[in-house]
């Protein structure tokens, strides 16, 4: 970072650098040339006045292009003054020339007698001249009009009238009608002439307004000053001083294409014909564009060096002076195109820090954002880090390894996954993964990173409290190894829940078996009975082979699982045990499915084995009817499976109940011996009944009385439909804190009673 900064220091330094050479590498290349001015041994100058040819001084000279440009220069004059004719020359220019000028003055007595008169005209006829338009025809007074008539090829006659009766009224500065007016004049015109008139004679005006005057002149030269100028003797000598006549010059009476066709052009080198706009003909020569001088005179027009002065060139460092233009171009180490008004010109090593600078700014700008985004980055995964050790904590993760090292190669199989490979393994929990939703949680399927298929439960929020029986409870199940058990493969306690890791079981599960429309083409007597004696086999382990019975709490068919050989798994084994079973506590939760709730733990809050005993004996009832455990269509008495099994047993009807395949399939003696197992099992007292493993035992010595050797179920995999894991299993758990706080409610166990039935994940 700080040394982006140096760099960037370092580019500006470098910038200034390059701008201040590029200043001082200005350079303009000066050329002087000399510009003839007339025809060579002619006088060019009269006193002040230069005479550029095709003017000549003194007739006869044969300095002048032709008789009208003959200027004579009166040397009696000191200086010298020059004339052509009578009128005196101010100024000669391309165009035109400042003559002097004549005035028109009349003046009256108090009576109305005029008391002086002269009338000013001009011709210019037979002379290269005609009066510019710059003119205008001029009155002066406050009871006068004055007439101006001239001709060229036509004849003209125009005026202006002028009336006042104050001198108040007469406006000081402007001539608009009051004490004076003017009249424009048209163009070409050769002579002119004016005359004075009077309505009444100035005697109503005599008093501040004896004369009245009248004169063509140029226009921006005169400025009226009102009443003052009535009263002023010299105004007429101070006026013609200053306000000159302005004449247009022409050569010649042709056109340019006349002039040209009779090879009478005067026009010189790099100089061209314009037109004259007079009406009477006659040309000038103009310089091209570029080009300066004397375009009537040998040796023409010549380039104009407009490098040589700045103000004449728009070139940024090197001008370079070409006829008739400049080019402009940047010295060596610069580029642009040279022009002041353009991109000028930028020192090329001036260009690369340019590059430099928007690199480095951009690096800049990136190692600052990549900065800022690693040390978030790092910050949140510390933060999670720590969150997970956290969690790894609260969830017993100690106590629990403690155990597990305690317990020496009992969880060799069991592993302590982290957060981070569930995460991979689930594609973060996605929305698709999900297998099952239950009371305890939601189930997913996760893929290990060998590949292995698991399944993964994430628990419903638990209490800390709860967490040394949740780390026994693992350490037991990790005990646990039975082929007709779910494998627990390990767990994670760095999330905000523990996380449990199964072994995936593939085929769904026997509640969806029995019940899925249609009924399974497999499930055969003896496949029932298999399944049958499986599960009582694996419960019977579980209830005696641990140091301390594990009690399932919630045995139903669908917490019997399936894999892809139809091998019984039974799932879900000693989770209800997360929920601790101490008595004293004000909050006893009874847990289970509705239908294979043991009555006796419903009503006592006692959970023994023989719960699960009771459980099984609904889901035999389950595997023999194939009817549902509890269902609100059917008839009161037929809703609860349990009870309806055990009155069709005593009323002789069993055989209107069970599956007309099971009737089929199994013999009379076989049929009677479950039922009656059935029956013991489902015995509201839970001393009578039987145990799981006298269960597993009687069911193992049916299975040798089948009438059918072992059918390989892998024959009938075909017509199997797989059936979607989303199985609703523990969709109903029974709340009833209440009433358990209160020993002497002894309420009757009713499955009709629709307070029972709550979803799972109602809150608590
Ligand atoms: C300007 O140009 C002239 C010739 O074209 C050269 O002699 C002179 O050294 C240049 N001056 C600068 C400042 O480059
Ligand atoms: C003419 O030149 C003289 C001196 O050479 C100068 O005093 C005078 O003002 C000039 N007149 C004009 C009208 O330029
Ligand atoms: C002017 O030119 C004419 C003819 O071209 C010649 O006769 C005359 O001598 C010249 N005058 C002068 C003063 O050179
Ligand atoms: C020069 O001017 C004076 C006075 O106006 C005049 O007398 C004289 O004739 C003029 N000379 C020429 C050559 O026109
Ligand atoms: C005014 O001029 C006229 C004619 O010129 C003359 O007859 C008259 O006497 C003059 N009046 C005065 C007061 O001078
Ligand atoms: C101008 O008017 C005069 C008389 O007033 C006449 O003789 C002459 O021919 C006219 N000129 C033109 C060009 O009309
Ligand atoms: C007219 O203007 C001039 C200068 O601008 C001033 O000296 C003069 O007094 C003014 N006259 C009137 C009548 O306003
Ligand atoms: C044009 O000028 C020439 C002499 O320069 C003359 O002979 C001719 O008559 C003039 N033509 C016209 C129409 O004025
Ligand atoms: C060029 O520069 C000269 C002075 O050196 C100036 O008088 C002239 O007006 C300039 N021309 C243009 C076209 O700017
Ligand atoms: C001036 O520039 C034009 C076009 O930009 C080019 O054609 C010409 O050759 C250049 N002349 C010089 C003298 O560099």
């Amino acid at each position: 970072m700080q040394r982006n900064i140096q760099l960037l220091v370092l580019w500006f330094c470098l910038c200034g650098l390059a701008l201040t050479l590029a200043t001082t590498a200005d350079n303009t290349t000066t050329i002087t040339k000399a510009t003839t001015i007339a025809k060579p041994d002619c006088q060019t100058r009269c006193g002040n006045l230069t005479v550029p040819y095709p003017f000549g001084i003194g007739p006869g000279s044969n300095c002048s292009i032709g008789e009208g440009f003959d200027i004579t220069c009166n040397t009696s004059f000191y200086p010298p003054k020059p004339f052509i004719g009578d009128l005196e020359i101010y100024d000669i220019s391309d165009t035109q020339l400042r003559v002097s000028n004549v005035m028109a003055k009349k003046c009256y007595n108090q009576t109305g007698g005029v008391v002086h008169e002269n009338t000013a005209s001009t011709s210019l006829l037979t002379t290269p001249y005609s009066f510019s338009e710059v003119n205008t025809f001029t009155v002066i007074g406050c009871d006068d009009f004055a007439l101006i008539s001239g001709s060229d090829q036509r004849n003209f006659t125009s005026g202006c009238v002028s009336m006042c009766s104050k001198a108040e009224d007469v406006l000081n500065g402007s001539c608009s009608g009051i004490g004076c007016c003017q009249t424009s004049i048209p163009k070409g015109l050769q002579y002119y002439i004016t005359s004075l008139s009077s309505l009444e004679d100035h005697k109503g005006v005599w008093s501040f307004d004896p004369c009245s005057y009248a004169f063509l002149g140029e226009l921006d030269s005169f400025t009226f000053r009102g009443a003052s100028d009535f009263s002023d003797p010299d105004f007429m000598t101070r006026t013609m001083a200053k306000v000159p006549l302005v004449l247009d010059w022409v050569i010649g009476n042709q056109s340019c294409i006349k002039a040209q066709k009779s090879n009478d052009v005067v026009c010189e080198s790099n100089s061209y014909c314009v037109d004259s706009d007079t009406g009477f003909g006659g040309y000038r020569c103009s310089c091209n564009k570029g080009y300066e001088g004397n375009p009537y005179i040998s040796p023409g027009c010549q380039d104009i060096d407009e490098c040589a002065n700045p103000d004449n060139n728009t070139c940024d460092k090197i001008c370079i002076n070409t006829p008739g233009s400049y080019n402009c171009s940047c010295p060596h180490g610069y580029f642009g195109d040279g022009q002041k008004s353009g991109r000028g010109c930028v020192a090329k090593n001036s260009q690369f820090p340019v590059i430099k600078f928007s690199l480095g700014m951009g690096f800049g700008f990136l190692s600052i954002f990549i900065g800022i985004t690693w040390l978030y980055f790092s910050i949140t995964r510390r933060k999670l880090i720590k969150t997970r050790e956290k969690f790894f904590l609260q969830n017993g993760g100690l106590l629990l390894k403690q155990q597990v090292s305690s317990n020496e190669g009992g969880v060799e199989s069991t592993k302590i996954f982290t957060a981070e490979e569930l995460e991979k393994a689930t594609n973060n929990y996605a929305e698709d993964r999900i297998v099952g939703r239950g009371g305890y949680g939601t189930v997913y399927k996760g893929i290990l990173p060998d590949k292995r298929v698991v399944a993964i439960k994430k628990s419903r929020i638990m209490d800390e409290s709860q967490i040394e029986q949740f780390i026994n409870e693992m350490v037991i199940l990790t005990q646990v190894n039975h082929r007709n058990v779910v494998k627990l493969m390990g767990c994670c306690l760095e999330s905000e829940v523990p996380l449990l890791v199964y072994e995936f079981v593939s085929n769904g599960t026997l509640f969806h078996h029995i019940h899925s429309r249609g009924g399974m083409s497999w499930l055969s007597w003896e496949n029932r009975l298999r399944i049958a004696a499986e599960s009582a086999g694996a419960l019977a382990y579980l209830h005696s082979a641990a140091s301390k019975p594990i009690i399932h709490r919630d045995v139903k068919s669908a917490n019997i699982l399936l894999d892809e050989h139809y091998t019984t798994k039974i799932s879900d084994f000693g989770a209800s045990r997360l929920i601790p079973l101490d008595q004293a506590q004000v909050t006893t939760l009874v847990q289970g499915t509705l239908g294979y709730l043991d009555p006796e733990y419903f009503h006592t809050s006692q959970l023994t084995d023989k719960s699960d005993v009771y459980s099984f004996g609904v889901v035999l009832a389950e595997l023999l009817t194939g009817k549902k455990p509890l269902c609100l269509e059917r008839s009161q008495e037929e809703r609860n499976l349990a009870t309806y099994f055990i009155m069709s047993v005593k009323k002789n009807r069993l055989f209107h109940i069970l599956e007309p395949r099971v009737v089929r399939e199994g013999t009379l003696e076989q049929l009677q011996i479950v039922a009656e197992l059935v029956k013991k099992c489902l015995n509201l007292n839970g001393e009578d009944r039987p145990t799981m493993k006298e269960v597993a035992m009687e069911l193992e010595g049916l299975r040798k009385f089948t009438k059918h050797p072992w059918v390989n179920q892998h024959d009938h995999e075909e017509t199997v439909s797989l059936v979607s894991e989303n199985e609703q299993s523990d969709l109903y758990t029974v709340q009833l804190s209440p009433f358990n706080n209160n020993p002497d409610i002894s309420g009757q166990y009713s499955l009709d009673s629709s307070q029972l039935m709550f979803p799972a994940n109602s809150p608590r």
